[in-house]
């Protein structure tokens, strides 16, 4: 046995995150953690890598008991994690992120040197796949997931025993997630150990050599390799058998012949090239490629918020040009951005106010805003995406991952939007809120609305959209018809 956290007990305030909760981790296990978000796995984890502290319970680690009082701490002693949200500093190097809190290993009398510290920065990012990148150069300056893909290297350093992973490879495209699975594959070769979390059931059964689930903060179920199916592990997260359907069960492309977004010889962001594409009314129009074929960018115009270096986005039957993010709200546009953290929410603000903010026209009597409207429309929301919160005043930064991207999908839904741009809506969140958003794009479609869906995953572009535009190098490479017939490996053709 690696690591046994014995009762493991944390509140904040009146949530119960943790309640009791035993996990023992052996060499060799490749433990995969599932729950419901909010169920308590980040926390979890945070605490076992010491960022905090458990209110009861005890951890031994190695046979001896382990109080770790910061993450570094518990990476020089062997437990290494790479957690949910960004956990890079900006205004640093890549090296001096690689390496935060351990400077001191690099010590030259009373220096630091740099010239060993960027050599063996150089080293731990060719095992992620990323020698291109030269250490001295700024963190800023590394895409979404590049950044990702420095944490890992950050969490190699020291050669830990146990890895946890909190969720990363959704932040990744297929060439991160590899890397992940190397390293996994490496560790339990070598008779250490993993903490895997991740929503995509799929990924989570393959990679696993033992899965616990939680439910509510609580241990409910560790499953061996034999015992565990979809169905089984969803039914343990919620206590109750789930039927509902996951994707649309239709396999017509059926929309209105009016166009309600347009973009016309689009060139916008780093690499978006001369790009066209009609949305009809009543369409899930799904535009898919590697992360960085400029498909986050096409978003970002779509919505006003990059200016085209040429060509237009216009809004019909007005035929006007969506010039900024204001006129884009005013004109019934919503955006969920990928990145959240730093572009979807305001995070020192409360659930309320950020689910209300683009809605205040709606919540407003005799020119003032309405309390009560306020109230219930935060309450509709909270309730339509199962958002987990002690109230609508948490502030958003204390919410799990998943719920605050939920957050940041509900504040569009109520304000009666027309057209909607989803940038990796449901990155994050669980199986079965999962479900109930694709049943709620169907909803938006019926009554007549339309969605343009980004998405780096394939089944759910193939599972949802009525149309998929994929773009290559900026460029758009083939366009599909919602079919039976249609295949990931059909979409990943004309991707690279
Ligand atoms: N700093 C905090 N202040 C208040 N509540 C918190 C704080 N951190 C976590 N919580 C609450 O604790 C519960 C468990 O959160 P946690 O982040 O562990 O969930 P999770 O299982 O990782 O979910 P997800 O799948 O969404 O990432 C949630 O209800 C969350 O709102
Ligand atoms: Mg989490």
């Amino acid at each position: 046995m690696l690591l046994k956290a014995q009762e493991i007990d944390k509140s904040f305030g009146i949530t119960h995150a943790l309640d009791h909760v035993t996990i023992e981790i052996g060499k060799g296990d490749v433990m995969g953690l599932i729950g419901e978000n909010g169920s308590g796995k980040s926390t979890f984890s945070s605490i076992i890598s010491g960022i905090q502290k458990a209110d009861s319970g005890t951890i031994v680690w190695k046979g001896q008991e382990f109080r770790p009082q910061s993450m570094v701490e518990a990476q020089v002693r062997g437990i290494s994690i790479v957690v949910q949200e960004m956990g890079t500093v900006p205004g640093i190097s890549v090296a001096q992120n690689i390496f935060l809190g351990n400077e001191k290993d690099f010590r030259k009398g009373l220096n630091i040197s740099r010239k060993t510290m960027t050599r063996k920065a150089a080293e731990l990012l060719a095992r992620v796949g990323m020698e291109w990148v030269d250490p001295e150069e700024p963190i800023d300056r590394l895409s979404f997931e590049d950044r990702k893909l420095v944490e890992i290297a950050r969490a190699l350093y020291g050669s830990p025993d146990l890895f946890i992973f909190d969720e990363t490879t959704t932040a990744l495209s297929q060439k991160g997630r590899d890397v992940v699975y190397k390293i996994v594959e490496e560790y339990r070769q070598e008779n250490k150990a993993v903490l895997f979390i991740s929503h995509d059931l799929d990924e989570l059964i393959h990679v696993s050599t033992k899965v616990t689930v939680l439910r509510d903060g609580k241990m409910v179920a560790v499953l061996g390799k034999s015992e565990m199916s979809p169905e089984k592990i969803k039914e343990l997260m919620v206590g109750r058998k789930i039927t509902e359907e996951y994707y649309r069960t239709d396999y017509k492309a059926e929309y209105g012949d009016e166009v309600v977004l347009r973009a016309k010889h689009l060139t916008a962001g780093s690499v978006l090239e001369d790009f066209s594409m009609e949305l009809h009314k009543g369409e899930i129009l799904g535009i898919g490629g590697l992360t960085d074929c400029g498909m986050h960018d096409l978003g970002k115009a779509l919505f006003g918020l990059i200016k085209p270096l040429t060509g237009s986005v216009t809004v019909l039957p007005q035929n006007r040009q969506v010039k900024n993010a204001y006129f884009a709200i005013r004109n019934k546009i919503g955006y969920v951005p990928k990145n959240r953290d730093q572009e979807a929410l305001d995070m020192n603000a409360s659930i309320r106010d950020n689910i209300t903010l683009p809605s205040l026209g709606l919540l407003t009597r005799w020119h003032m805003i309405s309390k009560k409207k306020e109230k219930q429309f935060a309450a509709d929301a909270i309730k339509s995406l199962r958002i987990k919160c002690s109230s609508d005043m948490q502030l958003c930064k204390s919410l799990s991952g998943g719920n605050k991207q939920k957050v940041s999908v509900a504040k569009w839904l109520g304000n009666r939007s027309k057209i909607y741009i989803f940038d990796c809506p449901t990155r994050g969140i669980d199986v079965i809120v999962k479900a109930a958003l694709y049943q709620l794009m169907v909803q938006l479609k019926a009554q007549g609305k339309s969605i343009v869906m980004i998405s780096e995953e394939l089944t759910e572009l193939i599972g949802m959209c009525d149309r998929i535009m994929i773009l290559k190098d900026g460029k758009l490479s083939g366009t599909f018809e919602r079919s039976k017939e249609l295949t990931d490996h059909m979409l990943i053709q004309k991707m690279v």
